[in-house]
């Protein structure tokens, strides 16, 4: 997908550089609370941040690729702080999901709301995408409460839909923003 870069008042949503790997693991890839309700586990130690951070570099080159991960970076301090997604794009029904994590001391200052309301509005404005939803495990109410920020209404919940982790399945909340939901504004 051609990208270049977007920016809010606080915020660029930019696409990760190589670089970014210390920033990454120190700021949201080793944290057991960002980690709480997310498929994976703080990574341990920045090699296996590095290696998650190549194949999200790998993405970019590929064509087949139908996910676009964002760093985003808080301006204030110039270091990427969290990332923001677009994936399972499905250019036959024109629908994609979002997902969003922030690392923990950044918590509670609007950023994932502003950077979410920003990915949503370049995807109404520049692509054909007519749906983007996202899903939560029920519990992570933080989550659902950025999701409901930012002009996505509450669709149901899917009882043990996924296993996570730790082998339990968990309820998953979905929500979802539409074309005219956003024309309409958000
Ligand atoms: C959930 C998460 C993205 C919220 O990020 P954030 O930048 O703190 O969210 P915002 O500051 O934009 O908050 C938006 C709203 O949600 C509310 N909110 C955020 N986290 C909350 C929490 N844990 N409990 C209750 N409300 C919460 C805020 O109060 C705010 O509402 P308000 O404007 O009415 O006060 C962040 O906690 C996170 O990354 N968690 C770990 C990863 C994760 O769970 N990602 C989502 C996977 S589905």
């Amino acid at each position: 997908m051609n990208f270049n870069q977007i920016e809010t008042e606080r915020l660029i949503l930019r696409k990760f550089l190589p670089s970014d790997a210390a920033d990454m693991f120190k700021n949201y890839c080793n944290s057991e609370s960002v980690c709480q309700f997310m498929p994976w586990s703080p990574h341990g130690n920045i090699e296996a941040t590095k290696e998650y951070l190549q194949t999200v570099l790998n993405s970019y080159n590929d064509k087949e690729s139908n996910r676009l991960d964002l760093a985003i970076v808080f301006k204030e301090i110039g270091q990427v702080v969290g990332s923001i997604s677009i994936s399972r794009v499905n250019l036959v029904d024109n629908n994609c999901d979002l997902g969003f994590c922030i690392g923990e001391n950044f918590w509670g200052k609007g950023i994932a709301s502003e950077a979410g309301k920003a990915l949503i509005k370049f995807v109404f404005e520049n692509t054909p995408i007519e749906r983007i939803q996202a899903r939560h495990i029920k519990e992570n109410i933080g989550s659902g409460k950025v999701m409901e920020k930012i002009g996505m209404d509450y669709e149901g919940t899917f009882r043990h839909s996924v296993k996570f982790k730790d082998g339990n399945y968990v309820d998953m909340a979905y929500r979802s923003i539409i074309r005219e939901d956003y024309e309409r504004g958000i």
